[in-house]
């Protein structure tokens, strides 16, 4: 499988274009019109995705888990995308982490260069998705780092400054991937399969993938003209986000328009990827979201992505294969699958629509 080695253009780091005083963002970073978050259609504005309260997906009472479990299932089979409080993850945990996270972005370019990434593992500080020439660029910085498989994790890559940044990533981390494989024994069940199916098919419990895409999002002089992150669904199972509290910006594809989520505080964003959606057989489908940005606030979200191993072969559960309702995808690993959305930048849903098409 071929995969570009380095990027085709100079990397400009967002943030440090707004050091010069820049008041016009520079041509590869203005969207077509049609694009732009000015010209899409909004939902009113006091729609807000579901937000649903675990504290009783612990409790010894089966009908509250079970209630519990079906809300869960109606906001995967409806939305795609839901809140989740009283998730059981500390919330001083969640505000460090991202604290700290903050600080790194704001250490001088030289230390953060560092970490720079490429596009052959996408690992470290980076500031473009999309490998390939000319692709449109969005008004973020990042930094990508694998916890799970163990195989991949290497804290060597992990910034050094400031210094409680390894400590705390790991156990956010450790947290975050507890959270997932409970969420994930929950959508196993809600879809008539045994409760460590989904855990399994993603490669089990130490070898499954799991990584953190923490996201900064300078301000921005023309905010109407570009986006945080463009218009995608995310490629792997499932991700749960911690948006910045403050700052909204995330907006989700629901029903043709926009719906700009209001964070809840202390609340984890959870979303499905475009592998339970080839699991479930389309049952459960990803959702296009994307980021809009703001001349006044910065922001900066942590995204972690559970997704299966890179190398097992990913398709429609047998069991929820029936005559009636034949396998849409076709078989592929993920690693795979995502060199489509690392070549050629986010691209709404078009990745996992153009599989059905062609199977
Ligand atoms: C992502 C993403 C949303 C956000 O990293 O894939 O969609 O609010 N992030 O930062
Ligand atoms: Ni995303």
């Amino acid at each position: 499988m071929s995969c570009l080695q380095s990027w085709p253009e100079p990397v400009a780091r967002v943030q440090h274009l707004l050091d010069s005083g820049l008041l016009e963002i520079p041509e590869c970073y203005v969207k077509k019109p049609s694009e732009r978050p000015s010209f899409t259609e909004y939902a009113t504005s006091d729609m807000n995705i579901p937000v649903i309260d675990l504290q009783d997906l612990f409790s010894d009472d089966n009908s509250l888990r079970q209630t519990t479990n079906n809300l869960v299932a109606s906001a995967c089979r409806e939305w795609g995308f839901f809140q989740v409080v009283n998730h059981g993850i500390s919330h001083q945990l969640m505000a460090a982490t991202q604290e700290v996270w903050r600080e790194f972005f704001h250490l001088p370019l030289e230390e953060k260069q560092k970490y720079a990434n490429s596009p052959i593992t996408y690992e470290g500080y980076g500031s473009r998705l999309g490998a390939e020439k000319g692709v449109s660029l969005d008004w973020s910085d990042y930094f990508f780092l694998h916890y799970l498989p163990i195989s991949l994790r290497d804290e060597d890559k992990w910034p050094k400054i400031p210094v409680s940044c390894r400590e705390l990533v790991e156990k956010y981390s450790e947290e975050v991937v507890k959270l997932g494989g409970k969420l994930m024994k929950v959508f196993s069940k809600n879809l008539g399969l045994k409760e460590n199916y989904l855990e399994e098919a993603f490669g089990g419990k130490e070898n499954m993938g799991a990584c953190l895409r923490v996201n900064y999002y300078p301000k921005c002089p023309q905010p109407g003209l570009t986006l945080g992150i463009s218009p995608h669904s995310d490629p792997g199972g499932m991700t749960l986000l911690f948006p910045d509290e403050k700052v909204s910006g995330l907006q989700v594809h629901h029903k043709n328009k926009w719906i700009t989520v209001k964070p809840l505080p202390k609340a984890f964003i959870v979303n499905l990827g475009d592998q339970l959606q080839v699991l479930s057989n389309a049952k459960y489908r990803s959702v296009e979201h994307r980021v809009i940005v703001n001349a006044e606030k910065e922001r900066v979200s942590l995204a972690y992505f559970y997704n299966p191993r890179g190398d097992i072969p990913i398709k429609p559960v047998e069991e929820l294969i029936t005559e009636d309702n034949p396998p849409l995808y076709p078989c592929m690993t993920f690693n795979e699958y995502r060199l489509y959305i690392r070549t050629r930048g986010p691209c709404g849903k078009a990745q996992v629509e153009s599989l059905k098409s062609s199977h």
